[in-house]
């Protein structure tokens, strides 16, 4: 079983050169399934949740070539619609297929993600939009069944909540159709606005009519393009953790700064400095941290997917703080870890209260997600003596290089087979 051990204590140095976005490569992989000609993405991350969407679109009929962190995808003469449980349950995004599938082909047998370690992650919204424009979608056995059941050339819907997922699948059933459909109260991530702009350079035709509403008038075809994934505003939040919780002032490559403005104003609170290099690269120049009360909410607010990386922060601000997790129901199971290493938390319902310390032990933690594992990674960067992180797969789902990109700044981390 593979490990990550860390030695705290070492200061960094130099830079990191930020990867392409996980979740804006999901969706725009999925949405590849739309586009019979070929399409070469760039500056895809090559981790182990692209893999699998990559295994998955194999099987449903795309070739695809992996060169680097280029993608070069091809359609071939095979019609599948069918995503299996093997190939979709350890990649929540696999429900991503299911608009494509059935915008071409008008039936789809998609496995349901199945919940995972910070919630339940339904997916009745994504169902609720297809069924709204014209898809009878029926929960058989672990599959969401699908099929074509009458068009409507004309379609309004609200979202009852603010769904990342649920927006992408309600854009790419609705791109390439002859319908116009009009959609309110949508996610406005940059990885949405990411798959907006492949799917419009592509020939969609997608366009905002206020903040949170779009309207998308069907087109009959989409061409081949090539197309550059968006920077990880995450993996690059991470690493300003990393940099501010050893005290290191590192620079950060590869990033889009407006991206980060709604994180980075976050960090200005708890007494980060920042140097803005260009419009893609910036220096942090540790603080003394100070303590902030905060709750995550969808873009532009601060993102939930930050919240465990902030928290493992947030034990070395002076007095205490307190983080209020509102999108997911279970997204503190980073707490048992960091408390076995000396962090004082409590958790009142969705309500974690950090008390300021100014060490933390190293210990054997266990990962259980992608964003709870990274936190206990910077815990142990600054934890005095070993740190020893059992189930780094769920590391491995979502940060490319994550150990080499640390060692190469210093860090003492390495990866054992134990
Ligand atoms: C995306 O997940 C991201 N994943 C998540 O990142 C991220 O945490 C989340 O958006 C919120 O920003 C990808 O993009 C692949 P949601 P998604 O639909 O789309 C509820 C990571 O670490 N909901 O915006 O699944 C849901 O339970 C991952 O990279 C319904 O109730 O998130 C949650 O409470 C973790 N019904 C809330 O909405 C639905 O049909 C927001 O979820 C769909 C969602």
């Amino acid at each position: 079983m593979k490990k990550i051990v860390i030695e705290g204590g070492t200061k960094l140095r130099g830079s990191i050169d930020i990867s392409g976005s996980k979740n804006s490569s999901l969706p725009i992989l999925a949405a590849t399934l739309l586009i019979d000609e070929k399409i070469t993405l760039t500056n895809v991350p090559i981790v182990k949740d692209i893999l699998t969407m990559i295994n998955l679109l194999e099987t449903l009929g795309k070739k695809i070539k992996i060169k680097k962190n280029k993608l070069e995808i091809s359609s071939t003469n095979k019609k599948n619609y069918f995503a299996k449980y093997e190939l979709v349950k350890t990649m929540r995004a696999g429900i991503l297929v299911i608009g494509p599938l059935l915008a071409k082909l008008n039936q789809a047998k998609v496995s349901l993600p199945g919940g995972c370690a910070i919630g339940a992650r339904p997916v009745d919204i994504h169902l609720d939009i297809l069924s709204k424009v014209g898809y009878e979608n029926k929960v058989l056995k672990g599959y969401v069944v699908s099929k074509k059941k009458f068009s409507k050339n004309k379609v309004s819907y609200l979202f009852k909540k603010i769904s990342v997922g649920a927006t992408e699948t309600a854009i790419l059933i609705s791109c390439l159709s002859n319908k116009k459909v009009i959609l309110r109260n949508i996610a406005i991530e940059p990885e949405v606005i990411d798959l907006i702009n492949f799917l419009n350079q592509a020939g969609a035709n997608i366009r905002f009519l206020r903040k949170r509403s779009l309207v998308v008038n069907g087109v009959k075809n989409l061409k081949g393009i090539e197309y550059k994934i968006m920077p990880d505003r995450i993996e690059a939040g991470t690493y300003i953790v990393a940099s501010a919780i050893t005290k290191s002032p590192l620079i950060l490559n590869n990033i889009s700064i407006d991206h980060l403005k709604n994180i980075i104003v976050v960090f200005k609170k708890i007494g980060l400095k920042f140097k803005f290099i260009s419009n893609s690269s910036l220096k942090i120049l540790p603080n003394k941290l100070k303590s902030i009360k905060i709750k995550t909410v969808p873009y532009p607010g601060f993102p939930t997917d930050m919240q465990a990386q902030l928290m493992s922060l947030l034990i070395f601000a002076e007095g205490s703080s307190e983080i209020r997790e509102d999108i997911f129901e279970n997204r503190f199971l980073h707490v048992l870890e960091l408390q076995r290493m000396g962090a004082v938390i409590e958790i009142k319902n969705n309500k974690a209260k950090i008390t300021g310390t100014s060490l933390l032990s190293g210990a054997q933690v266990m990962a259980t997600d992608l964003r709870a594992s990274v936190c206990l990674v910077l815990a142990g960067l600054v934890a005095k003596g070993k740190t020893t992180i059992n189930r780094i797969y769920h590391l491995e789902r979502g940060y490319e290089n994550l150990v080499i990109k640390l060692k190469k700044c210093g860090a003492k981390i390495r990866i054992i087979n134990a």
